[in-house]
């Protein structure tokens, strides 16, 4: 690999998701050459951390989440680290910063190359974008922004965002990151989709009845109860993670794999999204809240949550295109917190058909993303001795050392960042049709939250509120994950 020279500068250096995510992904690239010897890495936060308790972090950091470690690789490796205590509304600070950087830049013959990564509570996103515009802190090469989601709270907010950051970036040079597109298995659709004859020649609403995205959580809200209130599970799930999904599953083939062409075909599908009206809405999406257990709490009782609280830990919802492959055909998601099990799972259900031998399954594509990868096909063939039909799994499995292979989602994208391909990052165009939808959603339970309806309760460690087996738009639907 290509030693790519670069000043990244990361805001919220002593944060969660840098300990469990960037450092030990920056690590790997290092191990691999991405980054070696022309590179520094400025950490940072309020805290008044010193270069050298920085570099501590980022060593137990890799620890924490490597079997092995070559100790000599790890200590040149955090010797790039740098830690500036930093408030983000402080200009002053900014003056500092970028002073550091310039003199980094110089250490390490970075070439004024320069990534900023929003790695911080998403209110602080438009100050620091702000900043960097006034106090100059792009350079001469190139300058990247990593930004985190939530990308806004609604489509306003989301373009007031974009307004501030592209007062100093290009698009081009703005990578949303979506960890979900880092997953192996959703880097699978298209090949999956575009490659096999037996699929692609099927992929069309005269073939499939529908398909159901289910993104199921075991865990609860934990300890992120204040942010959770602010947003819900159709904010922090549906707007991002399961509509990319839903955008790889119905867009057309691009042209070419080049980032411009997926995004051209991704924007071509997005166009003709079908935003759903008030009648729709409370035909075909429900939400829910878990409720607690002997031994947990409900979301009600979790900490920095409201006791009246309507903000949803669950929704299930309908989505349609009036173009594409799979244009009016329903498509189904479902997404919560404390369900049954930790399982992420596409589900492609084909419409049945007539057959001589009287009635058979369909068969069912499922593409199984997390906690193991797998796809597995449902087939229809003869009983061995007795008459009928009966029906087997054709399945395409990852082994355990293919498993252990696949690199982690955070790992994927920066080495994307670092080597310019935004195609597994979210375009504003994108976002904005993503933004007008769940808008709209909002909206109409705002209303009935007005109204005084009630959200759905459910019982923890199932499949969430019953009425969401009810969301289907004929009586022979039924969700295949049950
Ligand atoms: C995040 C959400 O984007 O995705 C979390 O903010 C959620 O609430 C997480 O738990 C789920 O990601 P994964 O990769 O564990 O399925």
């Amino acid at each position: 690999m290509k030693n790519i020279p670069v000043i990244m500068i990361i805001f919220g250096g002593s944060g969660d998701l840098a300990h469990r995510k960037l450092y030990p992904a920056l690590f790997n690239l290092y191990e691999q050459g991405l980054i070696h010897d022309n590179f520094a890495v400025v950490g940072t936060a309020r805290r008044p951390w010193s270069h050298e308790y920085l570099r501590q972090q980022v060593s137990d950091a890799v620890h924490e989440t490597h079997d092995e470690v070559n100790e000599n690789d790890l200590a040149a490796f955090t010797s790039h680290f740098y830690y500036q205590s930093h408030d983000v509304t402080n200009v002053e600070h900014y003056e500092t910063l970028k002073n550091l950087a310039g003199d980094l830049d110089n250490r390490y013959s970075a070439q004024g190359n320069r990534i900023f990564y929003m790695a911080m509570a998403p209110r602080f996103f438009g100050t620091i974008a702000q900043h960097i515009n006034d106090q100059n802190l792009t350079s001469t090469g190139f300058n990247r922004i990593v930004v985190e989601k939530p990308f806004g709270r609604d489509l306003a907010s989301a373009e007031e965002l974009n307004k501030q950051i592209t007062a100093s970036f290009d698009e081009n040079d703005i990578f949303r990151i979506d960890h979900y597109l880092g997953k192996e298995m959703v880097q699978n659709i298209l090949p999956l989709r575009f490659t096999n004859p037996l699929i692609k020649n099927i992929w069309n609403s005269a073939t499939i009845k529908n398909i159901q995205v289910t993104l199921a959580e075991h865990l609860g809200v934990e300890a992120r109860g204040g942010y959770y209130e602010t947003s819900g599970a159709l904010r922090d799930m549906v707007q991002n993670h399961i509509f990319q999904i839903i955008t790889l599953l119905a867009m057309p083939e691009p042209k070419d794999l080049t980032s411009k062409s997926i995004h051209e075909a991704k924007q071509e599908l997005l166009d003709s999204m079908i935003v759903p009206d008030e009648q729709e809405i409370a035909q075909h999406f429900v939400r829910g809240q878990y409720l607690g257990s002997d031994m947990t709490f409900g979301y009600r009782q979790e900490p920095n949550v409201a006791e009246d609280s309507n903000t949803e830990t669950f929704v299930a919802g309908e989505v349609k295109f009036k173009k594409g492959p799979v244009a009016n055909m329903p498509i189904y998601f479902r997404t919560g917190k404390e369900l049954r099990e930790k399982t992420n799972r596409i589900d492609i259900v084909l419409k049945h058909i007539c057959t001589p031998y009287g009635q058979a399954h369909s068969n069912n594509i499922s593409i199984i993303i997390d906690p193991d990868m797998q796809i597995f096909i449902t087939i229809n063939g003869k009983k061995i001795t007795e008459p009928g039909i009966r029906r087997e799994n054709l399945d395409y499995l990852f082994s355990k050392q293919e498993q252990e292979k696949v690199p982690d989602g955070y790992e994927r994208l920066l080495h994307d960042v670092f080597v310019n391909d935004s195609t597994n990052f979210t375009h504003w165009s994108e976002l904005k049709n993503y933004w007008k939808f769940i808008d709209v959603v909002e909206e109409a339970w705002q209303k009935e939250n007005e109204e005084g309806k009630q959200i759905n309760q459910y019982l923890p460690y199932r499949m969430g509120p019953k009425a969401a087996n009810e969301i289907f738009e004929s009586p022979t639907e039924r969700w295949i994950y049950e």
